[in-house]
């Protein structure tokens, strides 16, 4: 297994694309939303799916997937269960780390930042759009917590679509977060790891961006 992992090599050769510079701007948000455009132009497989790292009250990091969902006015929002594992870090410690990576680009993405949670009416407007199943799911999963069985999980399913025949309101406890960033790096690889890294840190209003060595 070791061997295997040793063996493996991308050395980027196909990636040569148009120099940085050209197209980095004075915001990460206009860059992200055409690096997110070409991703879902080129075909790029849950290009929105993104891992968040949250780090709980003793230091312990815990990371996942979750769906980007929106980017607005510069915040990056996610829809979750409050009361999971990752709700529960961030009610101690709201500080956030998404990334995203899409191989056949040879491009990652790390947005570091704050969290809190999107205005009810939001959470509201966003649980509305989404199908049936999915809102019945909101409220059996106990997301997280210990399940004893499957059948336990399917029992609780049963009931809410008992209880919400017609409209399903959305549980007080799903619901968005937003994450404000204050860095985002954009990766680019190139050939014999010699990649490209821009970086932009928030500085009160305003955005410094620079290069950083691969
Ligand atoms: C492709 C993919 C997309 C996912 N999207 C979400 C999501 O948008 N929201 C969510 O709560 N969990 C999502 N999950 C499940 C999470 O990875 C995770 O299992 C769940 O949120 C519980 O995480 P926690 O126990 O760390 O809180 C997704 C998983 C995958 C593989």
């Amino acid at each position: 297994m070791e061997d295997f992992l040793e063996d493996l090599r991308n050395d980027h050769r196909d990636f040569d694309l148009a120099r940085l510079e050209d197209v980095v701007g004075t915001n990460p948000f206009d860059l992200f939303n055409q690096w997110m455009k070409n991703a879902v132009d080129k075909g790029v497989a849950e290009a929105n799916a993104c891992v968040v790292s949250t780090v709980d009250t003793t230091g312990q990091p815990s990371g996942r997937i979750v769906y980007l969902k929106e980017l607005i006015n510069g915040e990056f929002i996610f829809y979750t269960n409050y009361h999971s594992h990752k709700g529960k870090d961030l009610a101690g410690n709201n500080k956030i780390s998404m990334l995203f990576f899409w191989p056949a680009l040879q491009q990652q993405i790390r947005i570091d930042g704050l969290c809190y949670k999107v205005p009810e009416q939001v959470s509201d407007a966003y649980f509305r759009s989404r199908p049936r199943g999915s809102k019945i799911g909101a409220w059996a999963s106990n997301q997280s917590e210990q399940l004893i069985s499957r059948t336990e999980l399917e029992q609780r399913v049963h009931e809410y679509a008992e209880k919400f025949p017609g409209e399903v309101p959305r549980p007080p406890h799903w619901g968005g977060y937003a994450v404000r960033a204050e860095l985002v790096e954009f990766w680019q690889g190139r050939p014999s790891r010699l990649h490209d890294r821009f970086v932009f840190k928030k500085e009160g209003e305003n955005w410094n961006v620079g290069r950083l060595n691969p």
